[in-house]
């Protein structure tokens, strides 16, 4: 068993936090009955044809879980986190006794109980109840084949083509589809694990260290507590390249359903990032940034997934800021990320609750299908206004570090956060600074709509209008082509075009031959290899239904499956000519098998929603 050590946070008495009593509704588990000091997994990995038969891919082995009783009148039964796809075959108990170095383990009885659509409890009975503060040791053996946690990848899915591929994506809630557990980010905990892998094979983990054990063998160890949701594994033919220091990337197949996903010590992020342009600084930087906000400080549950993403969001662009100047190309990405957030509350309704920065979870609906840019934008604009109340950058900045500081290896809520934040700047306190008419903090968590106060983005405007102005042009019904043809657009950056085209969508449909022209004029667009032009190539070659085009939405949804780019276009196929419907039914049909789960799921309601 892991020894006892002292808490991450050095072991002096930390703040009492609203979070301790917070409730997750999207976990089955009694995680507050046990605390849970280490997590093991011992898991063989076996590539074969999809499942269930014999020989079939899957994970199989044990997960070891060590655990202190923390109610004061005993437990009778630790409740996990599972889910159908996890076949558990044995549960085994070690308890503490007194003289007994390892005590055995015993066999001890467990069974399954309905929870969700998106997972199950596993309930393992003791046969006596342990006692307050008592320390036991619950192992689970099981094998995972398909399943929305695990991915498998038949070499044609990978960039190689020659072997398969496995990864896990456990945020929000698929890693109960991984191995039992807390799957709630309220819980974080240290964890190790052996994996085997076929010959030829490498193991990749979020961990702080790992090492060979025989040639088949990784171990991996992370030495600071993370929830179950930041625990990620990969398995494939990988190459490793040298880039810079004691940060690892790992470029995922086309497949992957984001841009980048914060796996600590191991960011897992698309391959469309590697576009040759500097696309791929923006996300990277998202995800380091990540290493604070998120992964020290986590939000205590989904309904908080602001405190994650708002957060993360204020210091991507800080950093931007500082490494690129005040023109840095975030400065356009953020004016088309708040667009988008209009757009989207203004389709969703801005009374919509999911225009809360604080979204209600409701019992059985799951966290990942809430996802929008909400959090995102409305939480970069919450704290940039905190930041215009402090008045001064790096007051600002040095609070939070503090506030990281403060919350690190802690899970927490908005309100542990603002209580911190009013009592660094007491003057602010005293001002009330928490009920200023229009800005209210509980205004800004708990009503939808529009954020009520902006940062201001005016130092972008002189370069942001060219690209306005050249949409306004290829509007007209008359395309004035001497005026078209004064504007070159070879030197504009990629994120000069994504706001040109974002521009020219806005406008879509255009009057009738001018996008063909316009694909005509500007082949370095039409024909772009860039993955976010692509995107915007293909909204407006289906918003104009220039079917000569179409044939490009189709080939980027073949080669590539990230959510954000995927549901726009299947949306605006839906939304088209019985010609894009049809696009959109054979599209899905013949690349259903190399989505993500949730994609296809979502696709699926876009395409054939259910009760139609
Ligand atoms: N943690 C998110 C990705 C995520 C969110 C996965 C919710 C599962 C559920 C990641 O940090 C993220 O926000 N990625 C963005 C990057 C962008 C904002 C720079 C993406 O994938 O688009
Ligand atoms: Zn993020």
């Amino acid at each position: 068993m892991a020894s006892g050590e002292p808490s991450p946070g050095g072991g002096a008495a930390r703040r009492p936090l609203h979070s301790a009593q917070a409730v997750d509704v999207a976990s089955a588990s009694n995680f507050r009955a046990f605390e849970l000091l280490h997590l093991h997994l011992d898991l063989r990995a076996e590539f074969g044809p999809p499942g269930p038969g014999v020989g079939s891919r899957g994970l199989s082995g044990t997960a070891v879980l060590d655990l202190r009783c923390l109610e004061p009148e005993g437990a009778v039964e630790l409740r996990l986190d599972s889910h159908p796809c996890l076949e558990v075959t044995a549960a085994a108990l070690r308890r503490e006794r007194p003289g007994s170095e390892e005590p055995p383990a015993e066999p001890v009885s467990f069974y399954t109980q309905p929870f969700s659509h998106y997972g199950q409890a596993l309930c393992v009975s003791f046969p006596q109840p342990c006692s307050a503060a008592e320390r036991l040791q619950v192992l689970l053996t099981y094998r995972v084949g398909e399943g929305p946690g695990v991915c498998w990848l038949a070499p044609e899915q990978t960039a190689g083509k020659k072997k398969p591929f496995v990864y896990t994506q456990g945020q929000a809630v698929l890693n109960r589809a991984f191995f039992p557990c807390f799957d709630t980010p309220a819980v974080k905990y240290k964890y190790s694990a052996l994996i085997e892998v076929p010959d030829g094979f490498t193991a990749v983990m979020s961990a702080s260290t790992w090492e060979k054990r025989g040639p088949n063998k990784f171990f991996f160890q992370m030495c600071q507590p993370i929830p179950s949701y930041l625990i990620a594994l990969a398995i494939g033919d990988l190459v490793s390249a040298e880039v810079g220091p004691r940060y690892d990337l790992l470029f995922m197949p086309p497949s992957f359903p984001f841009g980048g996903m914060e796996n600590p010590c191991l960011t897992f992020v698309t391959p469309c990032l590697l576009a040759g342009d500097r696309s791929l600084a923006d996300v990277i930087i998202h995800e380091i940034s990540h290493s604070w906000f998120g992964n020290l400080v986590t939000n205590a549950n989904w309904g908080e997934f602001w405190l994650n993403e708002g957060f993360t969001m204020y210091a991507q662009r800080r950093i931007s800021t500082i490494l690129f100047g005040l023109f840095f190309p975030g400065a356009y990405v953020c004016c088309s990320r708040l667009t988008h957030s209009r757009q989207h509350m203004d389709i969703t309704g801005e009374e919509n609750p999911l225009n809360k920065l604080r979204v209600k979870s409701e019992p059985g609906v799951d966290p990942d299908d809430t996802y929008n840019e909400t959090p995102y934008e409305k939480g970069f604009c919450f704290v940039s206004y905190l930041a215009h109340l402090v008045g001064d950058q790096d007051q600002f900045d040095n609070f939070l570090k503090a506030y990281v500081h403060e919350f690190k290896f802690q899970s927490i809520l908005a309100d542990d956060f603002l209580d911190f934040y009013l009592e660094y700047f007491p003057e602010l306190k005293k001002k009330r600074v928490d009920i200023i008419p229009g800005f209210e903090f509980d205004r800004w968590l708990n009503t939808p709509g529009w954020p009520p106060y902006l940062p201001d983005l005016s130092p972008g405007d002189s370069l942001m209008k060219p690209a306005e102005e050249l949409a306004q042009l290829w509007a007209a019904e008359e395309l004035d082509v001497k005026a078209i043809e004064a504007v070159a657009i070879s030197p504009w950056k990629t994120y000069q075009l994504v706001y040109f085209l974002d521009k020219i969508l806005q406008k879509s449909p255009l009057p009738p031959g001018n996008v063909k022209t316009l694909g005509e004029t500007y082949p370095s667009i039409s024909n772009a290899r860039n993955a976010e032009l692509r995107l915007r190539w293909g909204q407006i070659v289906l918003k104009n239904d220039h079917q000569e085009d179409f044939w490009k939405v189709k080939e980027f949804l073949h080669n590539q499956g990230k959510q954000k780019y995927t549901l726009p276009l299947y949306h605006a196929m839906m939304g088209g000519s019985e010609v894009a419907q049809t696009l959109a039914k054979e599209t899905f049909a013949s690349t259903a098998s190399q989505l993500h789960s949730n994609v296809v799921n979502y696709v699926q309601q876009i395409v054939a929603p259910k009760g139609s």
